[in-house]
């Protein structure tokens, strides 16, 4: 199978991100070709900085690294290495009809939360259609918040293989890789973790941080003694993410019968976080002291990446006789 996807780099990751996504992208570059990349043309529409955009570029590359993306095993690569994505861009966003994009959600979102409504942002799920289709994607490991892009990403290839494609077929029909149980991973505040939402803990902050983090953690205020719902407590949620089984089904009991505190919970989360990253964060400190390690990985699997996508493109040029 071919598996791919692709994570924008504009500010640090996040455990949502871990857990909605690239925990996925780990397990899934074991017996499969696995392309992984770092969405760049896509994070131009909220990272107006160059030096910025270039150092999350390179933060993202070695997060990405240290949590587990093996070179030898999976792909990864940046997108602007292959600038055919522009192109099949054209060719996508010229069948693409302008209601599809009215209707999706993730640009009204974004506007809403004050980004400028330009048409990169408008156009965005063509682009993103662009990079699935490009490679010939069989599955797309994705958060839940990405389950339309995936639906715009193949009624385009339907549309464009119906007007183009002779009875056979020019791009194959991607499916999303969405895991029900962490769909969706709460942020300190209770609402989805996300960095637009300032409610994030990243991956790599420093242990004092997380735990201060996990403090401002949102709970109500029932007391210690009293008996609590775990499904409905973004506080256990997360713990949940963390906590060996044992200790899960402990906690858990206590929570029901009463017993257990939101402050212990808090500390076991923080302390759960910081082992559960312990070594990335020490395989980060090694990418980060060998930026040309980083460096060589990269023009690799450009390399790769841009071979794979020229025989899709010159297909789809073919195609729609632009060739
Ligand atoms: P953010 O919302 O912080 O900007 P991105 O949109 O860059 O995050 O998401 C990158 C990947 O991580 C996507 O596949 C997305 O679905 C996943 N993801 C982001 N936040 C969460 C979350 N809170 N729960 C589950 N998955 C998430
Ligand atoms: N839009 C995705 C996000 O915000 C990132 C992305 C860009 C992507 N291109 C992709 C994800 C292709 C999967 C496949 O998270």
């Amino acid at each position: 199978m071919r598996v791919l996807s692709g994570i924008q780099p504009s500010g640090a990751l996040h455990i949502g991100n871990y857990f909605g996504a690239i925990r996925q992208y780990v397990a899934l570059q074991q017996g499969n070709d696995a392309f992984y990349f770092v969405a760049n043309y896509h994070a131009l529409t909220s990272v107006r900085n160059a030096e910025q955009l270039r150092r999350y570029v390179f933060d993202v590359l070695v997060d990405l690294l240290s949590l587990g993306i093996d070179p030898e095993h999976a792909t990864l690569f940046v997108q602007s290495d292959v600038p055919e994505t522009t192109e099949l861009a054209w060719l996508l966003t010229s069948v693409t009809p302008m209601g599809w994009l009215e209707k999706a959600v993730s640009y009204k979102d974004k506007v809403q939360q004050g980004l400028p409504a330009e048409h990169g942002l408008f156009a965005y799920p063509v682009l993103q259609a662009a990079d699935i289709l490009l490679y010939d994607a069989d599955v797309v490991p994705v958060g839940q918040d990405q389950k339309q892009h995936l639906e715009i990403t193949r009624d385009v290839a339907e549309r464009f293989n119906h007007i183009y494609g002779k009875g056979e077929e020019v791009f194959r029909l991607p499916k999303p890789y969405i895991l029900d149980h962490v769909a969706v991973v709460p942020g300190v505040d209770g609402r989805k973790m996300s960095k637009s939402y300032q409610n994030t803990i990243e991956i790599f902050d420093d242990p004092a941080t997380i735990r201060k983090k996990c403090k401002k953690i949102v709970t109500d205020s029932t007391p210690v003694e009293a008996p609590k719902n775990p499904e409905t407590c973004s506080l256990f949620s997360l713990f949940k993410l963390f906590a060996p089984a044992d200790e899960l089904a402990d906690v858990e009991r206590r929570y029901r019968e009463g017993g257990i505190g939101y402050g212990e919970m808090k500390t076991r989360l923080a302390e759960g976080i910081i082992l559960h990253f312990a070594g990335a964060r020490e395989r980060r400190a090694e990418w980060v002291a060998h930026p040309a390690r980083v460096a060589e990985v990269r023009a690799a699997a450009a390399e790769r990446a841009r071979r794979a996508a020229r025989a899709v493109l010159d297909r789809a040029r073919a195609a729609s006789g632009v060739d």
